[in-house]
């Protein structure tokens, strides 16, 4: 437990639970129908963590706020936890979405949109060929396929505590004495994922280096700095080193750059000129469209496509019959050369600055053993007072109750946060009177818990 008075912790959360179902009674009345067809009254289970007893109902959403049905505006620094990066509904993704809406949505055949899109993702990420799939999820799950298919190993190596989607071979953590088990939570998986999966610590180049040195490995999936638990940056040197590795033992490098895309147009890959073998990406390059891709080099290209059989190809486990479809691509196109562009990136990180200045001198104006840690124009805060080197360092500094409070609290003060996070997001969209919104609630919620 990372903050120690528990009692007064619980008395200012249930004053935020009052506070909020006084407010909300019409997101309350929607919640208690739901709760009729749906598992627990959400369309997916974990909306259901959402604090205060249940969820907000929108009405509204548009650029960096929205409105619920009980008409109270917020600044949204959740973004769909990525999903809308660019800022709800942008009016160019929209043009393009509703256009292509009104002239077919699918088909089982390629649009120029398509084409438009990888050579912009091939130009902005140093990758050249690339594939559409329908969510990041499901381009990890392939190339992770094509990996094991061409290598003719049969592991994955992950970082501890990573997260890339529902991709089975990633819900393994390493146990107290460096095993590679099954993560805890893990939820009915085909087979354990220590037969699939060797894990290591973020930013130990010679765990990773033991890992591939079995021969067993096809590919090292990495976020290059983790975002899912708390954010972890790399340690001078460390991407650099997984690369130089990787070649060595002819393991495929694959940057999942969902969510440190943040840091600019062609992710942590361009800005920090690293060289993988594969990108992923998805979330938000179509604005919230359903939309994941994944790019190869030329190299890797030619092995999957030597090895592959036109006869073949359509129901090997790569694949999906929505996906590349000519709304998707139509999304990604136009916001991925009108709205996700270089010049919005400057703007969304300078804010970004703003925040994460604000929120550490906030942190040290109370002495809360705090920190907070900066990718682009993502931030998040952790209950830790230095950053953390490994996944399992962040881990440490977790708590449940905590951040259950500070999300209530922001959002009756007209604030969204990401949820199971304390993370902020800054689309082209906020502005600096958004960004003092929070500062002023961070502020008051910190005297709070510190004053
Ligand atoms: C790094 C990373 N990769 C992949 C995914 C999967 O994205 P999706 O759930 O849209 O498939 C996530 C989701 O949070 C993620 O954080």
């Amino acid at each position: 437990m990372v903050y120690q008075d528990r009692e007064k912790l619980a008395k200012l959360f249930e004053a935020e639970v009052e506070r909020f179902q006084a407010a909300h009674p019409k997101s309350f009345a929607k919640h208690q129908v739901a709760l009729g067809p749906m598992m627990s009254g959400v369309p997916m289970s974990w909306m259901a963590k959402w604090p205060g007893g249940f969820p907000v109902y929108v009405d509204n959403a548009k650029g960096a706020r929205f409105t619920d049905v009980d008409g109270i505006e917020y600044v949204d620094f959740c973004l769909g936890d990525t999903g809308a990066m660019v800022g709800h509904s942008p009016d160019a993704s929209v043009q393009a979405i509703a256009k292509q809406l009104a002239q077919g949505i699918t088909l089982m055949l390629p649009t120029e949109d398509a084409t438009v899109a990888a050579q912009t993702l091939a130009d902005r990420f140093g990758v050249p060929k690339w594939q559409f799939t329908l969510t990041a999820t499901d381009a990890n799950r392939h190339i992770l396929r094509y990996a094991r298919h061409v290598t003719g190993r049969s592991k994955i190596v992950v970082h501890d505590y990573c997260y890339h989607g529902t991709v089975d071979e990633t819900f393994a953590n390493l146990d107290d004495h460096g095993v590679t088990v099954s993560r805890q939570n893990n939820i009915g998986p085909q087979v354990d994922p220590a037969h699939t999966t060797i894990v290591v610590p973020f930013n130990d180049l010679e765990a990773a280096e033991a890992a591939f040195a079995t021969g067993d490995v096809a590919a090292m999936l990495i976020e290059p700095a983790m975002t899912n638990i708390g954010i972890v940056l790399p340690q001078p040197g460390y991407l650099e080193g997984l690369r130089t590795l990787t070649q060595k033992y002819g393991v495929i490098l694959i940057h999942d750059e969902t969510h440190t895309l943040s840091e600019g147009p062609g992710g942590m890959t361009a800005r920090r000129h690293l060289h993988p073998d594969a990108v992923v990406l998805g979330k938000t390059i179509g604005a919230g469209i359903p939309a994941g891709a994944f790019g190869m080099s030329e190299e890797l290209t030619k092995r999957v496509t030597d090895s592959l059989h036109l006869e073949h190809i359509d129901v090997g486990g790569v694949g999906g019959t929505l996906a590349g479809n000519a709304l998707s691509m139509a999304a990604v196109a136009a916001t991925l050369t009108q709205v996700l562009t270089p010049e919005a990136f400057v703007a969304m990180e300078a804010l970004c600055d703003v925040w994460t200045a604000d929120v550490q001198a906030i942190i040290e104006e109370f002495d809360a053993p705090w920190q907070v840690s900066q990718l682009g124009c993502r931030a998040e805060y952790s209950f830790r007072s230095s950053a953390p080197l490994t996944g399992r360092e962040a881990a440490n500094a977790d708590d449940f109750e905590l951040p259950q409070y500070l999300h209530l609290h922001a959002l009756n003060r007209g604030i969204l946060m990401t949820p199971f996070h304390n993370m902020a997001l800054m689309s082209p969209a906020h502005t600096a009177e958004d960004v003092a919104r929070h500062t002023e609630h961070f502020r008051e919620a910190v005297a709070s818990l510190f004053g």
